[in-house]
C-alpha cells in the first residue's frame, strides 16, 4: 500500500513534507516508508519483545520509577538532535551524507538522545525512550538504514552521591556499569563483559559496553555521565546524571540467532510466526538459504562521490533485495582519476530470483549510478 499521510506520535504528516524534490532534503521514499511502522511497538516482533524484556529490568531493580516513551515522533529539530546534545558544529554526523535532512532545520533522529533535553525540562529524572533512528549508511547484514534504539537516562541528586564519600561523576558512573551489567546478564545470562573507554560530545566520561559473544568481542551499547552543560542548560543545576543508549537490533540478532537485519522488516509469516509475547529465548530457525547473485560495477568516481549516495541509489532500485554492497577494487592512475570496482551481492529472504530479474535491477543501477551520481560507468 501507499502511504501519503500518517500520524507520528502524536504530529500528522504528509508526504509532501518528508520528501521534496530539492537539495536540503535527502529523504528517498524507502526510507519514507519506514516510518510509522513501529515495529518496536510490536509485541510479537523480536524488537518489542525484546524492549518489554529490558522494561521487565529496569521495572523490577527501580520499583517502576523509570517512564517510558516509544511513540515520540521521529522527525526532530537540528537543535534537537545535534545541539541540544552538545555535538559540535563540524561533527561528521551532522552531514548531508551521515544523516537525512528533511529541510536545514529538521532531520530523521540519528539516536534517541535527541529527547533528552525535552524529557528532563519536563521534568523527568529517571526515562527509557524507545524508538526508530535512522542513519545513511553503507550495505551489509548488519546494517540498515533505519534501525531502534533504547535511550536510558537517570539524574542523581546530592542526597543520592552524598553518603558515599565519592565525587558525583565516579558515583554516577560507577552506578552506571552496575545498572548496566545487569541488563547484559538479565538478557544474556551468564557473559563475559569489558568497558572500553571512548568518545561521545555528551557524556563525560564515555564507555562501551561489550560482551563476548561467538568468539569475538561485540559492542552493544555506549554509555556515560552527562555532560554538566545538558542538565544545567534544561533546570538541573545540582545534580549528576548518567545516559546510555542500545541498539535494539544488534542484540535482537544475537538473542535470536537472526542472521541478517533486513529479516526484521519480513513480513513474511516463516519469519513472524516463529516469536511470541514474552518469549526472548526462542531461537530463531531459517526457512531457507536463497542463493546470492553477485554483480559488479565499475567506475570513474568524482569528487563528490561517496559510498553512501552509491547505497542509497542500489537501495532505491533493490530494496530489500540487496543483502551487501562491497568496495571490492580501488585504483587511481597517472593521470589522478580514481576507479572503483563494487561488488553488489543480490538475495531475496523470501524467495529465489531469476537471472533476468537481478540483471534488471542491475541495469538500471548502472543508469542511475551514472545519472545521480555522475559518475563515469567503465
Ligand atoms: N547516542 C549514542 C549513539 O547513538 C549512544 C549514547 C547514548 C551514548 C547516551 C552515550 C549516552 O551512538
Amino acid at each position: 500500500p501507499v502511504v501519503s499521510a500518517l500520524e507520528l506520535g502524536g504530529v500528522k504528516i504528509a508526504k509532501e513534507d518528508v520528501v521534496r524534490d530539492d537539495p536540503t532534503n535527502n529523504v528517498p521514499d524507502t526510507i519514507f516508508s519506514k516510518l510509522g511502522m513501529q515495529l518496536h511497538r510490536r509485541d510479537q516482533h523480536p524488537l518489542g519483545i525484546l524492549k518489554n524484556a529490558i522494561y521487565e529490568y529496569f521495572d523490577a531493580n527501580y520499583s517502576n520509577k523509570f517512564d517510558k516513551f516509544d511513540d515520540l515522533c521521529p522527525l526532530v529539530s537540528v537543535k534537537q538532535n545535534f545541539d541540544d546534545v552538545l555535538v559540535p558544529a563540524d561533527h561528521v554526523s551532522r552531514s548531508y551524507n551521515d544523516t537525512y535532512y528533511v529541510d536545514p532545520q529538521t532531520v530523521l533522529r540519528c539516536h534517541t538522545s535527541a529527547h533528552q533535553a525535552e524529557l528532563l525540562r519536563k521534568g523527568h529524572t529517571h526515562f527509557l525512550v524507545t524508538g526508530d533512528v535512522y542513519r545513511r549508511d553503507s550495505i551489509d547484514s548488519t546494517h540498515y538504514p533505519v534501525f531502534h534504539q533504547m535511550e536510558g537516562f537517570r539524574v542523581f541528586s546530592t542526597e543520592d552521591w552524598e553518603a558515599s564519600g565519592a565525587d558525583g561523576t565516579a558515583f554516577a558512573a560507577e552506578d552506571l556499569k552496575k545498572c548496566l551489567e545487569g541488563l547484559a546478564r538479565h538478557l544474556f545470562g551468564a557473559v563475559e563483559m569489558r568497558w572500553i573507554d571512548t568518545y561521545f560530545p555528551f557524556t563525560n566520561p564515555s564507555f562501551e559496553l561489550e560482551i563476548y559473544f561467538k568468539e569475538k568481542w561485540m559492542e552493544v551499547l555506549g554509555c556515560g555521565v552527562t555532560e554538566q552543560e545538558i542538565l544545567k542548560r534544561n533546570g538541573k543545576l545540582n545534580n549528576v546524571a548518567w545516559a546510555f543508549g542500545l541498539g535494539l537490533e544488534r542484540l535482537a540478532m544475537v538473542l535470536f540467532d537472526i542472521p541478517d537485519i533486513r529479516l526484521f522488516w519480513t513480513t513474511d509469516e516463516r519469519f513472524t510466526s516463529q516469536f511470541s509475547k514474552g518469549q526472548l529465548g526462542i531461537k530463531f530457525k531459517p526457512f531457507s538459504k536463497y542463493p546470492p547473485c553477485y554483480k559488479d560495477v565499475s567506475f570513474w568516481i568524482n569528487e563528490s562521490f561517496t559510498e553512501n549516495n552509491l547505497c542509497e541509489v542500489v537501495r532505491g532500485i533493490a530494496g530489500d533485495l540487496v543483502e551487501e554492497v562491497q568496495l571490492i577494487d580501488n585504483f587511481t592512475n597517472k593521470k589522478g582519476m580514481t576507479s572503483h570496482c563494487y561488488r553488489i551481492a543480490y538475495r531475496s529472504m523470501e524467495r529465489s530470483l531469476t537471472d533476468e530479474e537481478i540483471n534488471e535491477l542491475q541495469m538500471s543501477v548502472r543508469e542511475q549510478v551514472q545519472s545521480k551520481l555522475n559518475v563515469t560507468l567503465r
